[in-house]
Order: C-alpha cells, then structure tokens, then sequence
C-alpha cells in the first residue's frame, strides 16, 4: 500500500495542532505513575520524529524505527544532532534487536496500522520479548468509537492555502477496518499545484480485544486511561493509552 510516501513531506505541516511536547509530557508522567526510570526506549513507528525529539533532547539512550523511508528521512533532519538516538528503517510486526529496553512506546495510533490480530499479537509478543523483566509498554489507539462514529463514513477538506486535501473515510462494519482516501493537492507558487493520492488503513480494536490480546502476549499488569489523563474512557473516548508492564 502506498503510505506515508509524499504525505511524509506535509506530515509535519499538518499535524501543527498536535502539541508533541505536551505528549511527552505524559510519557514521562506515565513513567512516573509507575515508579519507573528507563534508561533505555524503544519507539515504534516514530514516523518524522516529533516524540523522538523530545526523548533524545532529555538524553533517553533511544531507539527508534518506522516502515515509512520517507518518515525516517524528515526524523532524520530532527534527530541527527542527537548522539543518544538510533534511527532504523524497522517494521513493528517483526523488527528484531539484539538488545532489550526498559521502555517501548508507540504513539498517534501507529499501533492502529496493524490491521491483522495475528501480526499485533506478534507484534506485542515481540515487545515483551525486547523489554526487560519490569519494563513499561505504553501506546495509544483511536478507539473503535471513533474509527467507526467519528471518522468512518465522513469526509473531511482542509483548505490551508498551499496544501489543499480530502479524506473521505469508509468504515466496514464486518472487518471492523475503516479505509482513508485522501487526496491531496499541494503548490509552492499558490497557482500550480501537484495532486497526488495515498490510501489508509486503520483497524479499529476494543479495548476489551486490546486487553485480552496483550494478556496472551505475556504482559501481567494492564492498564488503560483516556490519553492525556488517568481517567478511565468512556464510551466516546476517542483516543485510548494503554500502559503493560512486563
Ligand atoms: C499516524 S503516523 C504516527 C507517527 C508518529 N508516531 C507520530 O506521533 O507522529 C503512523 C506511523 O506508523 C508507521 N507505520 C505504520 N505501519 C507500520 C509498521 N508495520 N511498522 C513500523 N511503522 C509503521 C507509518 O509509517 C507512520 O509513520
């Protein structure tokens, strides 16, 4: 499938409103909730680095890998000033490491990529087997709520002058997998402008399956939170953090 190829030039254009410091904020909070202080982390599917930032400017001795080269690149421009960080081209259902991690995180509903239950039960066996015996595993989802409610079924258009798009979004109600089509449209003289596609694919997991799914995985301590809180979510929570420990 093609993804995150040209979109990863515009990825961090348009994700200017999510406050990234403010999510490592609550990574470390997390750390913190449960009395943990990792030396070493992991991060899956880092995409152009906007947490990895964070974590190799507080020094974490980090690792992180995405599928996308085109992601990697634009983290590459972040990350490159940063002696304590790692970057590799790495896919999360089967990367492989000779080494383990006090913690694994993955962000933005990368987790929500994996679209096959066999490959994220493989996926979260393998962070087990990359953590060390006590280590935190934490990443968030969009819930199925609003995969399905929110996002499945609607279009969205953004006009922010030199980058124009469309995301019209299809929800299967018997795969449970919602389909992003977007277009986009893009110009560096405002006239001209270069359109080109890529399409989408998230999985929408309850929590319930989330659950049982790490629990096979090996993780004993589960817990979930609305992101950005500890509360618990309700039924329109829209993004769900989970927190494993090994
Ligand atoms: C929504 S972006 C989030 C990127 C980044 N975590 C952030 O917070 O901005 C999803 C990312 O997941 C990556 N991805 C999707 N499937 C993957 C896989 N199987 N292995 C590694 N990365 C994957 C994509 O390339 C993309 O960078």
């Amino acid at each position: 499938m093609n993804i995150y190829n040209k979109f990863a030039y515009l990825y961090d254009d348009l994700m200017v409103d999510f406050d990234y410091e403010n999510w490592f904020n609550y990574i470390e909070n997390i750390f913190e909730k449960y009395n943990k202080n990792p030396k070493k982390v992991l991060e899956m599917a880092c995409g152009t680095g906007n947490l990895s930032y964070y974590l190799g400017k507080k020094g974490y001795k980090l690792t992180c890998f995405d599928l996308s080269e085109d992601m990697l690149s634009k983290a590459y421009e972040k990350l490159r000033r940063f002696k304590n960080v790692k970057l590799l081209n790495q896919d999360m259902v089967n990367f492989n490491f000779n080494e383990n991690f006090d913690a694994v995180i993955s962000i933005c509903d990368s987790i929500n990529y994996i679209i096959d239950e066999e490959d994220l039960i493989n996926t979260f066996k393998n962070v087990w087997h990359h953590l060390e015996e006590g280590g935190i595993f934490i990443f968030d989802i969009n819930s199925y709520y609003k995969l399905k409610y929110i996002i499945g079924h609607n279009t969205f258009v953004e006009d922010r002058g030199n980058i124009f798009y469309t995301w019209e979004n299809y929800f299967d109600e018997d795969t449970d997998i919602c389909d992003f089509y977007l277009t986009f449209f893009v110009s560096e003289d405002g006239e001209n402008f270069l359109r080109f596609n890529e399409e989408h694919r998230e999985k929408a997991y309850k929590t319930e399956e989330i659950v049982h799914m790490l629990k096979e995985a090996g993780f004993s301590k589960i817990d979930y939170y609305s992101a950005f809180t500890f509360d618990r979510p309700d039924e329109k929570t829209e993004r769900i953090n989970f927190v494993a420990i090994k």
